[in-house]
């Protein structure tokens, strides 16, 4: 391992559960071993501006079960003009860092990528609650996420019964279906609509609800991912297609909030001390830490930004089989 003196810490995008472990594992373990943390708050914007401070051991204190992040975290315009990007290289360059920690997603991985092409030596921790990487088998924030969605969920199952009305429930998720086909398969959803599968709502959604009134059930859930859009349209049709009320929740941003489960904690720290040594080894460049057939690795940045997001079709055929299974009841 080489000697490496000050690095960089920040967070991008949107927030995530398990932020906070990671920044106090990185902290933590920066620390003792005699290396300057330089908190970069509010993102890349953060960088931008200037908008820094010396982070020490005491910082992190008490910040494993927090959900946010300490650090801020912002959506920067500016990062994506060349312009910015060169002030926030020159910034690096006079902070003399090492190295440059970002825990975010997908468009702080690209932002990254851009700061790498300017000479800044960048690791990348992928946070987010939308599990949307392709280069990684998983994100900081998804589970904490899905947990808070699913307990709301079971909640709606109650109101939902005693009312016999179907929930439309739209959880978050961008423009991927990850995080709800997760947690339609959890919560026992009727039906989970995706941004990556094309659906006929007679066929998949109100058919089913149908089948499921002639065998007395009444009330149900319905995923739908922030991806698909129509919320409003979709609930109508709904309603008039099974004849039962709808009524639509939107998730929105309590998934992301909340005291971050065991997995992420973990994944927080590991992530976060493997960032540390990517940068201390001197033959490694610019690298993105990842999950690999369940274990923590890492690989080049420039390939990860590259990768094509993987869809779980197991885990879609088992949901549909699920959805469906009123169908063989009637034989
Ligand atoms: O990327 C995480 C996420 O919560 C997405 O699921 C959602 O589409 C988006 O961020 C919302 O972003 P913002 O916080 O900028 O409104």
């Amino acid at each position: 391992m080489g000697e490496i003196r000050t690095i960089g810490l920040l967070t991008s995008g949107g927030d995530a559960p398990g932020m906070n472990p990671c920044i106090r594992a990185i902290v933590r373990t920066a620390t003792a071993e005699g290396i300057n943390v330089i908190g970069i708050r509010r993102g890349y914007q953060g960088l931008i501006n200037g908008d820094f401070y010396q982070m020490d051991s005491n910082d992190v204190n008490g910040l494993s079960c927090k959900g946010g992040t300490i650090l801020y975290t912002a959506r920067s315009d500016e990062f994506r003009t060349d312009a910015g990007l060169e002030k926030a290289a020159n910034v690096c360059r006079d902070l003399r860092l090492d190295g440059l920690i970002a825990i975010g997603g997908d468009g702080t991985m690209k932002g990254a990528a851009e700061l790498a092409k300017r000479g800044v030596k960048v690791v990348v921790i992928p946070g987010t609650i939308d599990k949307d990487m392709g280069c990684t088998e998983y994100t900081i924030g998804f589970d904490t996420a899905s947990n808070t969605a699913i307990e709301a969920i079971d909640k709606l199952h109650d109101t939902g019964q005693s009312h016999e009305r179907v929930s439309v429930v739209q959880v978050m998720g961008r423009h991927a279906g990850h995080l709800a086909l997760y947690i339609g398969l959890a919560s026992g959803a009727s039906a989970v609509l995706l941004p990556e599968k094309e659906f006929d709502l007679e066929e998949d959604v109100i058919s089913v609800i149908r089948r499921g009134c002639l065998y007395g059930r009444r009330h149900h859930i319905v995923v739908v991912a922030e991806g698909v859009g129509k919320l409003t349209e979709l609930s109508k049709k709904i309603e008039e297609g099974t004849g039962l009320e709808t009524r639509v929740t939107v998730l929105g941003y309590i998934q992301r909030g909340g005291a971050p489960s065991a997995r992420d904690r973990v994944c927080g720290c590991m992530m976060g001390v493997r960032a540390l040594d990517c940068l201390k080894n001197p033959k490694l460049g610019n690298r993105v830490i990842i999950v690999k057939n369940g274990t923590f690795n890492d690989m080049p940045l420039e390939d990860a930004v590259d990768h094509a997001r993987v869809f779980n079709e197991s885990m879609f055929v088992a949901c549909d089989r699920i959805d469906n299974s009123y169908q063989s009841k009637k034989r």
